[in-house]
């Protein structure tokens, strides 16, 4: 039986300098584990490598689309970061790495009968999942058009510049790409600078019309994000066409404030059921650990984790039966939530029968 905490080794075919501080890595996926590692645009990879005896894992997107027939993603070099500079200084071609199969909702449906619009506010490495989908909407939906908006610091900093370059020739007219860069001075004015809340409410003003445009995207740092998604919103695009992908740099546990430290004292020595891998453990809820999934690791049992942020959910459950508390919710769609699937690595129990199960 697989199960969602089951780690694959895929080996490393090829790495690619994509700019000064950024490799694309393309895993081998054999043939028994195809089925397994099908992927929607816009989906990422969780992995694991073990790093000065610590277990490191991280979420990377896709850059490949389905179509593409191979499995690449971008690792971008981050300042501390521990997991991309070994992948962009020590990884080498025939290494073996961890992988978990492809997850998340930053995708759409694309059919070949659609004639959709569609665009994206992205910035650095948020170009990722985005370059997926673009690729896969324009292939698979030929009535289809896609408009970039591309914030970086400077051109050489640009990751994927040439592809997206020719995959502009390649959809003639379908593919509108616009680059804005806050360290070179453009002549238009309107190119130079990061994309802040005023400079998308330009951009929604004059290079694109908001309600003519089916679906939005957005990916890159938290600022860009919510600067993006208020001036959709106050154009009146509606939340449903606003698909959002936040990254994570975390991996650490997160810090609670003191109201949440507070309920996690009172929930201390809590006993929990916990379904996983279909075995049922008794868990302490452990108020140092302050979280779900923590108490359930401190037992030594593998339940999935990735970023410890409230966002990749790869540590959702179900709630099976009492009452749980989720101080953030970053990963899961409202739907999830309403169906009763919380984020452990936020979450607490606030009654004496809870049973979660990671298997559901
Ligand atoms: S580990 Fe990423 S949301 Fe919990």
């Amino acid at each position: 039986m697989t199960s969602k905490t089951d780690f694959h080794s895929l080996r490393v075919a090829d790495i690619r300098r994509e700019t000064a501080d950024a490799v694309s890595i393309r895993l081998d996926v054999p043939e028994s584990l195809r089925e397994r590692f099908r992927f929607e645009p816009g989906q990422y990879l969780t992995l694991r490598a073990e790093l000065d005896g610590e277990d490191v894992r991280r979420n990377y997107s896709v850059c490949s689309a389905p179509l593409d027939d191979e499995l690449r993603i971008a690792v971008k070099l981050l300042p501390g970061g521990r997991f991309s500079s070994f992948a962009n200084d020590r990884l080498q071609v025939g290494d073996q790495l961890d992988v978990l199969p492809a997850a998340g909702h930053f995708t759409a449906i694309f059919s070949p009968g659609q004639e959709r619009r569609y665009a994206a506010f992205v910035a650095g490495s948020g170009i990722t999942p985005v370059l997926s989908l673009i690729k896969t909407a324009l292939s698979v939906e030929p009535g289809s058009s896609f408009t970039l908006f591309y914030g970086n610091r400077m051109s050489s900093q640009v990751l994927f510049l040439e592809e997206l370059a020719a995959l502009k020739n390649r959809f003639m007219g379908r593919l509108a790409i616009f680059h804005f860069l806050t360290m070179e001075e453009e002549e238009v004015a309107l190119f130079n600078g990061r994309l802040d809340r005023e400079k998308c409410d330009e951009i929604l003003t004059t290079l694109i019309d908001p309600c003519a445009t089916d679906l939005f995207f957005a990916c890159g740092p938290e600022g860009m994000m919510t600067a993006a998604e208020q001036a959709l919103l106050a154009r009146g695009v509606p939340e449903d066409r606003i698909l959002l992908e936040r990254f994570t740099s975390a991996g650490s546990s997160p810090v609670l404030d003191e109201a949440a430290q507070a309920r996690a004292l009172a929930a201390a020595g809590r006993r929990m059921g916990v379904i996983l891998d279909g075995r049922k453990l008794t868990v302490t809820f452990d108020a140092d650990r302050g979280n779900i999934l923590d108490s359930v690791r401190a037992t030594g049992a593998a339940a999935p984790f990735a970023c410890k942020g409230g966002i990749c959910a790869t540590c959702r459950a179900k709630v099976v039966s009492g009452a749980v508390e989720m101080r953030l919710n970053y990963g899961l769609t409202r739907e999830e939530v309403a169906a009763g699937y919380i984020l452990t690595c936020q979450s607490m129990p606030i009654s004496d029968d809870v049973v979660v199960s990671y298997d559901s």
